[in-house]
């Protein structure tokens, strides 16, 4: 048997994180600069619970009878056997290789689940359709982020651009513009499970003043969807600074990723905020696509270990 491989693009929250698990509106993109791969590789001669798990980027390289109960490859392959009613896995490698930097708000574990699950699916000639991989790859996120929204696992499943509310069908977003973001990392390694927690608990001790700031955010969510469709790319610079003023009050931010927002706009980005779950990570500036280097390298020279330019294309660009 031939081995099987299957990718999944990293992706960025543009706005509405935090409130989205709130069910107000969030926008994400995907990010196709980086990904994860998964390979399985067939090992018929081997008995099953010699399966081998390799992913070197998290330092991992066990047997699958020797991870801990609850890891969520694990359970990723509990889930797609279960999905399939097949109670073991035929002897295999996997191979699990990511340029997506963990925990920076890039989904490097969403981009994870959805390469194994539809890798793993082929592996077992039964190719999930994308809702199923969707399904699958949000119970694993659980595992990871305790309460997730499931945007992170929704885009990069679908691949394209959307407007998210928990819970309900997404809306995939038509740009009329193409957009170019500069995504620069702080370096700085943030658990998003850590932050919603903080978040959830200083909402239930200040209710109003967290609901105020979710209404703010929903209304930004929605006028940045307005912006994308009409192609008003100042007015959208203007809203992400709004949006990650809002997280600066809710406390997401941290000096870093202050800095680095600040450095963006005064080399000329049309607006910046941080992306994700926020306290370390990515931030997203918004630039023109000829000022793009030039913004990223003033990012880089502020202190950012690492930029990618990732672009956006609109509508028209796409059918063509
Ligand atoms: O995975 P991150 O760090 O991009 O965070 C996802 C966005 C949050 O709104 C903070 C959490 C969620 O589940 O939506």
């Amino acid at each position: 048997m031939p081995a099987i491989s299957c990718s999944a693009p990293g992706k960025i929250i543009l706005c509405g994180e935090h409130a989205v698990v709130y069910g107000k509106p969030a926008i994400a993109i995907p990010v196709f600069n980086v990904a994860t791969n998964c390979r399985i590789i067939a090992q018929p001669t081997a008995s099953s619970n010699e399966t081998l798990i390799a992913a070197p980027g998290i330092g991992l390289r066990s047997r699958l009878s020797s991870l801990r109960e609850n890891h969520p490859i694990r359970k990723a392959i509990e889930f797609v056997l279960d999905s399939m009613k097949l109670d073991h896995l035929p002897s295999c490698e996997i191979h699990i290789n990511s340029s997506i930097p963990s925990a920076a708000g890039l989904g490097s574990s969403a981009s994870t689940s959805i390469a194994l699950v539809r890798a793993l699916s082929m592996y077992l000639g039964h190719p999930f359709d994308d809702a199923e991989v969707s399904r699958i790859a949000f119970e694993i996120e659980k595992i990871h982020h305790g309460t997730p929204s499931g945007i992170d696992t929704t885009v990069i499943t679908y691949g394209k651009p959307l407007f998210f509310i928990k819970n309900y069908p997404y809306e995939l977003l038509h740009l009329r513009n193409s957009i170019t973001l500069v995504i620069a990392d702080t370096g700085i390694k943030s658990s998003t499970a850590k932050v919603v927690a903080e978040v959830r608990s200083n909402w239930e001790k200040s209710h109003r003043e967290f609901e105020n700031y979710f209404d703010q955010i929903q209304d930004i969510s929605r006028n940045v969807k307005r912006c994308l469709e009409s192609g008003n790319n100042l007015t959208l610079g203007e809203l992400l600074n709004r949006n990650h003023c809002i997280l600066i009050e809710m406390g997401i931010s941290c000096s870093k990723l202050d800095i680095l927002v600040k450095c963006a706009l005064e080399n000329g980005a049309q607006g910046a905020k941080l992306s994700g779950g926020g306290q370390g990570g990515n931030i997203i500036a918004l630039v023109s696509s000829e000022k793009a280097e030039t913004v990223a390298e003033a990012i880089r020279h502020a202190g950012a270990v690492n930029t990618i330019i990732t672009r956006v294309p609109s509508e028209d660009e796409k059918t063509k």
